[in-house]
């Protein structure tokens, strides 16, 4: 699948306003890409397609979710927010044809996991700090990410975790490993002036 037949598969998919946030998501992970040693062809893929099933009927997500939880090791039943992500990379991999990796890109965009490629990390970063969100703190993480991509991807992970829980929402363990995972493996160098 090229980038041309994604974008007018999405368009065809989604509501113009996710259809622009798709959009700012795909600019985001062209710039980012490199910094993380992804692909840029294939991140920038990843993006047009990463919410592709953000409007499908929950009850269609949850069917797909479940067909491939336990390969997985999904929590499907407590949080619905996560099931485009988990169905969407199945529906890119098994209905378009899409490389396993960009398809894992995908399936993991929301929570994020332990030991994330350099194509995963990519796609989760552009979708937290493309140019459509505005949430508190979102600037600060963008100009941190283009400066250094893990210091940004580390400090989403965190604000993620963080709003989550002021929240009272569950938090996916996947996404609490990611966080470990990343402050256990990353250079000194990354994890300086962190938490100033
Ligand atoms: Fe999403
Ligand atoms: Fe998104």
């Amino acid at each position: 699948m090229t980038v041309k037949e994604a974008k007018k598969l999405v368009k065809q998919r989604l509501s113009e306003e996710r259809f622009y946030h798709t959009k700012c998501v795909a600019r985001a992970a062209k710039k980012l890409a490199p910094q993380f040693g992804a692909d840029v062809e294939k991140a920038v893929l990843a993006a047009w397609l990463h919410d592709i099933l953000k409007e499908d009927p929950k009850p269609d997500l949850l069917k797909r979710v479940q067909a491939s939880a336990i390969i997985f090791g999904y929590k499907v039943e407590e949080s619905p927010q996560l099931w485009h992500a988990f169905a969407g990379g199945d529906y890119v991999e098994q209905e378009l044809g899409v490389d396993p990796e960009i398809a894992s890109a995908v399936r993991w965009h929301t929570t994020g996991k332990p030991d994330m490629t350099p194509l995963e990390k990519t796609v989760f970063l552009a979708d937290y700090i493309s140019d459509d969100r505005h949430f508190t703190g979102v600037e600060e993480i963008r100009e941190i990410s283009y400066r250094s991509a893990e210091k940004g991807l580390r400090r989403a992970m965190k604000q993620t975790i963080d709003h989550l829980r002021e929240k009272g929402l569950t938090v996916n363990e996947n996404t609490i490993e990611a966080l470990e995972y990343l402050e256990t493996h990353d250079s000194q160098e990354n994890q300086d002036g962190e938490d100033k």
